[in-house]
């Protein structure tokens, strides 16, 4: 595997799980490095309610496991500098979360919700905002025992129609963001349409000139989307979403297509089901089961996706209130 320097942390490998609400819990994030993830962001966390609430309601999310995990990754999210720089300064307060190893700014949800606030998407549009933001995270993490870089993530473009934003791009290169992942798609497209690889490409080349690795997102199914848009955009890396949700074994399939190694044999019914009860177990041990069986239900329609009988399994499991209902779902 290609690894990939962030500011001083190397990852050892440059395929990663993109950050997920939902789905991005540390266990499964564990799953999918054992499935060749080079590392995986949490999902977004508000940097405002961890500076006014602390972080008891965020530790869920904030949640990392060094050990299982290897390289690990707090993504937050707001608008305001002052929000950062007292939400990190918590973190390095907490004898868990200070051992993180990167801190990653949500630059890109599209979530009216979040973008109302100014965060988010939003901040495609105020170039020099994003980047005071990046200033702000730096320098609240400078004087620690150990360099933690910061790094974004963002989007193509806050208007339908815009096909990347160089401009963007350059601010956060020079406020001195470690890494940049652009997802290619506009704010209103959500998750729907094509993958704009030329913009991603556009602002790619916009940081040439800095020394700091680059990573395209974008609709990546398999090892030969992995493959292409690698090529089409000139990424050091890519962060795969959607895909991996019930299949941490893409992971696997990507490295061995990038690597022009044999793909493994695809997981069989058993194994995917076998995977869903891990994870459903996984996450139990961090909060009663109930409502970690009521979190699960986004994601364990995934796991059964294309097992015979998936369409009648998908309504069963959801309604399902205990991991021993699941496993008699499955049959297991
Ligand atoms: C259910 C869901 C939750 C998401 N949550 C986040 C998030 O917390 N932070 C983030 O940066 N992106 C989030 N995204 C966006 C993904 O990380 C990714 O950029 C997007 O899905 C495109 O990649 P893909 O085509 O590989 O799925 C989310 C996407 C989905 C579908």
């Amino acid at each position: 595997m290609k690894s990939v320097n962030i500011g001083g942390v190397t990852i050892p490998g440059n395929v990663a799980l993109s950050p997920m609400a939902g789905v991005s819990h540390v266990f499964f994030r564990g799953i999918c490095r054992e499935q060749g993830a080079s590392y995986a962001p949490t999902e977004l966390v508000s940097a405002r309610s961890i500076r006014y609430n602390g972080l008891g309601k965020s530790m869920q999310y904030l949640r990392i496991d060094p050990e299982k995990e290897g390289i690990t990754a707090i993504q937050l999210f707001g608008a305001d500098p002052d929000d950062f720089t007292a939400a990190i300064e918590k973190i390095m307060e907490d004898p868990l979360l200070s051992k993180v190893d990167i801190i990653d700014i949500n630059m890109g949800c599209p979530v009216p919700k979040v973008v109302k606030t100014g965060a988010g998407s939003a901040l495609i549009n105020e170039p020099s905002k994003a980047a005071s933001i990046v200033t702000a995270c730096k320098k609240a993490l400078e004087g620690l025992p150990k360099k933690v870089p910061v790094t974004v993530k963002t989007r193509i473009g806050f208007n339908a129609g815009d096909s990347g934003r160089p401009d963007l791009a350059k601010a956060l290169a020079d406020a001195g963001c470690d890494m940049l992942c652009v997802h290619g798609r506009t704010r209103p497209q959500m998750y729907s349409g094509l993958c704009d690889r030329k913009a991603i490409r556009l602002m790619k080349e916009a940081i040439k000139g800095y020394d700091i690795p680059f990573f395209a997102n974008g609709d990546v199914t398999d090892g030969e989307s992995a493959l292409s848009l690698i090529r089409e955009t000139g990424a050091d890396g890519i962060m795969i979403g959607r895909a991996a949700r019930g299949n941490p074994w893409i992971f696997a399939e990507v490295n061995a297509c990038l690597e022009g190694r044999e793909i493994p044999p695809e997981p069989s019914e058993q194994e995917r089901k076998q995977m869903l009860i891990r994870e459903i177990e996984g996450r139990c041990r961090y909060c009663d089961e109930d409502i970690a069986v009521r979190e699960f239900r986004s994601v364990m329609p995934f796991y059964v996706k294309g097992i015979k009988g998936a369409a009648k399994l998908k309504v069963r499991l959801c309604s399902a209130l205990t991991v021993n209902e699941i496993k008699e779902i499955l049959e297991l």
